[in-house]
């Protein structure tokens, strides 16, 4: 089922999600709906939040090359990193990289990451795995994770960048 995403500055966004302790049934059918929001608003990830729900729960999916535009065959659903309880061991480097977000749609700039992260999280059955990436990955690991700390890359942004972006923002806000 494809939910309603949470569009900033909605006051769900600055929530501190909470751990992940049942790996049930309703956790498996918040990741299917999530892939579904996903891949009907052409994104790359998502945060729970961004769908409402305080839990520390992040999907990924990168696209593949392909010359096909169809999303199923871009960014196909066992392609898709579930990440649950993540946990960041070790993170290095420093890269910039433009960044877009669900919640902020339309809009686009740069941020400043590290380059390079590892990662601890569990998959939907609650088994633990490590994640290691210094590409897109790495980015997008960042970027979601923030999510469930309460935080939309565009606090990351410069002051004179953000007092320009909030401008646009509520300038775009009034005429949806
Ligand atoms: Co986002």
């Amino acid at each position: 089922m494809i939910r309603d995403i949470v569009v900033y500055p909605d006051k769900r966004l600055k929530m501190v999600s909470e751990p992940v302790e049942r790996f049930d049934e309703e956790l498996h059918t918040l990741l299917d709906d999530m892939y579904e929001t996903m891949i009907a608003k052409n994104g790359v990830g998502l945060a729970a939040i961004q769908v409402g729900v305080p839990l520390r729960v992040l999907i990924i999916n990168v696209p593949v090359e392909t010359d096909s535009d169809d999303p199923q065959v871009q960014q196909p659903k066992e392609n898709t990193l579930e990440v649950i309880n993540p946990v960041i061991l070790d993170a290095e480097g420093k890269t910039r990289y433009q960044e877009g977000c669900l919640s902020v749609p339309g809009y686009f700039e740069e941020v400043d990451r590290y380059k390079e992260v590892r990662i601890e999280y569990q998959d939907r059955y609650g088994k633990k795995h490590i994640i290691e990436d210094d590409e897109f990955l790495s980015i997008a690991l960042q970027h979601e994770i923030d999510h469930l700390d309460g935080k939309v890359f565009v606090e990351k942004l410069s002051i004179i960048k953000r007092k320009k972006f909030e401008k646009e923002w509520k300038k775009r806000l009034k005429n949806r």
